[in-house]
């Protein structure tokens, strides 16, 4: 069982990647930790507790973090996931209890409370980078970042740079350069997870709570994924990192060197993937390439039937 953090911004496939998480058995899910992205972080924490209340989810602690980026102001994924950042469904009101520590606070205390911990940030990297510039004695504890984010091909919020990473690029730079093992599951990736009407039909099948609110979340995300990027079906982005960590041959990659630009006038917020190996710097992420479309599908199916 592999100790897990989640860092999320929920959020329609955070949501989904919180569920996976804390349904499948090879994850111990320790802690779910918010930060400003898809919509303020009040919103996306009120979003967190809304999901696991609902899901019943309860040894999980649960953590806010950063507001708004290192560097820049927060630019929210409203338009992608709606006034609450997480239209879709009627959420009863919340009564999972918020931890009183900083995200980044509690993701110190854990790394230094357990043996190794898998990080899995599937929101801008605020949190993560604070973390590791306040205690860098946290960086050999940490087994890998697993992060949905960047993309070796073209972006979403600019023809290069995908959303979690052009929101605080300065904080993703930071965690490029930590040098703790990387995966990045980028949008090149993340595109080959649509959630299908044949899929939707298969959770619709599943007839409990937690797959209904699914099914009302992912008939948002459709919504708007064809209103702004023309797709016949959302991609559920987020819950490829998780499945990534729980098993590897469900997402394959390839280890290249990866960097953030930070300077760029049209190209700020792009993850630079040397696929080819044309630079000669040395290689420092797993880039996922490749997903197993079924495989991928069964796992979240499981794991929804269960709630
Ligand atoms: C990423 O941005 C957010 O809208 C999603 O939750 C996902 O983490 C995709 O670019
Ligand atoms: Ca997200």
């Amino acid at each position: 069982m592999k100790k897990v953090i989640l860092d999320c911004d929920p959020g329609h496939d955070d949501t989904l990647a919180l569920l996976l998480a804390h349904a499948n058995p090879a994850i111990d899910l320790l802690a779910v930790t918010t930060v400003a992205g898809n919509q303020t972080l009040e919103k996306v924490t009120r979003n967190a507790r809304n999901v696991m209340t609902v899901a019943g989810i309860r040894k999980t602690l649960l953590a806010a973090g950063a507001d708004r980026p290192l560097v820049r102001e927060l630019s929210t994924g409203e338009y992608i996931h709606g006034v609450t950042g997480l239209d879709g469904y009627n959420f009863p009101a919340p009564t999972v209890p918020v931890d009183k520590r900083h995200a980044a606070d509690l993701i110190i205390d854990l790394l230094h409370a357990n043996d190794k911990i898998t990080l899995i940030p599937t929101a801008p990297l605020t949190n993560i980078a604070l973390a590791i510039r306040k205690d860098p004695t946290i960086i050999p504890k940490i087994e890998e970042i697993v992060l949905m984010g960047g993309t070796n091909s073209t972006g979403n919020v600019t023809p290069l740079a995908e959303a979690n990473i052009w929101i605080d690029a300065e904080a993703a730079d930071i965690v490029f350069r930590s040098g703790v093992p990387l995966t990045m599951v980028g949008l090149n990736l993340t595109h080959q997870a649509k959630a299908t009407p044949e899929v939707v039909d298969r959770i619709r099948k599943l007839d409990n709570e937690v797959a209904r609110m699914a099914v009302g979340l992912i008939d948002f995300f459709a919504s708007t994924y064809k209103k702004y990027f023309h797709f016949d079906a959302p991609p559920i982005h987020d819950a490829c990192a998780v499945a990534r960590v729980i098993n590897p041959d469900i997402v394959k990659c390839e280890f290249v060197n990866v960097v953030v630009e930070l300077k760029g006038t049209y190209t700020y917020g792009a993850t630079v993937s040397d696929m080819e190996g044309i630079t000669g710097r040395p290689a420092n992420t797993n880039v996922a390439t490749k997903l197993d479309f079924d495989k991928f599908w069964d796992l979240m199916i499981e794991a929804l039937g269960s709630y």
